[in-house]
């Protein structure tokens, strides 16, 4: 869980990217053939990433839960500079970095990470996404395809985030699986690693 190049890499506010500018090699941009999923913005995620989020935008679609759609995945260093100056000027420095994270500690920078939103479906980076028909699908499906929700209500202590139920993470169905089958819902506590509520 210390390789940025892991399935398992844990990142968070008392664990820094190594190198702090991380750039994944593998790095491709999904496409959803069968129309299950959209891409508006051309972003990428890891390879492993985009080809599990194709699974399950196939099986989100087929029931019925609508058509995913990709808000926000890879960010490299410098669009975190701007996406945590965005947030802590818009909301304080407390409230900013519950939501954004600073450069170099972003699990977006790994390529594993997705903020998932739904075609017409409203609420896109929002916490009544929670209550969104795919919000609720993928809360309770995420898991069967290698994705976990990396930062669930009432954990901000220790994930050092507030609930932010669009932004998903891909560990691996391995651990994911694990995770569900044990009831461990945050990484943290899987890897028995320190709570990072603040840097
Ligand atoms: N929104 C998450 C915490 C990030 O900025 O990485
Ligand atoms: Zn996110």
């Amino acid at each position: 869980m210390d390789l940025a190049s892991s399935l398992w890499v844990v990142v968070d506010k008392k664990r820094p990217l190594s190198p702090l500018n991380y750039v994944p090699k593998n790095l491709v941009t999904p496409k959803f053939d069968d129309g299950a999923g959209t891409n508006p913005y051309g972003i990428q995620l890891a390879k492993p990433a985009a080809k599990a989020v194709k699974l399950m935008a196939t099986a989100m679609k087929a029931a019925g839960a609508g058509t995913l759609s990709l808000a926000s995945t890879y960010r490299s260093y410098n669009t975190q500079v701007a996406v945590h100056a965005k947030d802590v000027a818009a909301l304080g420095l407390v409230a900013g970095e519950n939501l954004a994270a600073r450069p170099g500690y972003s699990e977006h920078q790994t390529g594993l990470a997705a903020d998932l939103s739904a075609v017409g479906q409203g609420c896109v980076i929002r916490v009544c996404w929670a209550q969104t028909k795919a919000g609720k699908w993928l809360a309770a499906n995420a898991w069967q395809f290698g994705w976990i929700l990396r930062y669930p209500d009432g954990r901000t202590m220790t994930t050092g985030y507030q609930f932010e139920p669009w932004h998903y993470r891909y560990v691996g169905p391995e651990l994911s699986t694990q995770m569900h089958s044990q009831g461990v819902a945050v990484l943290e506590d899987f890897f028995k690693l320190p709570a990072a509520a603040a840097y």
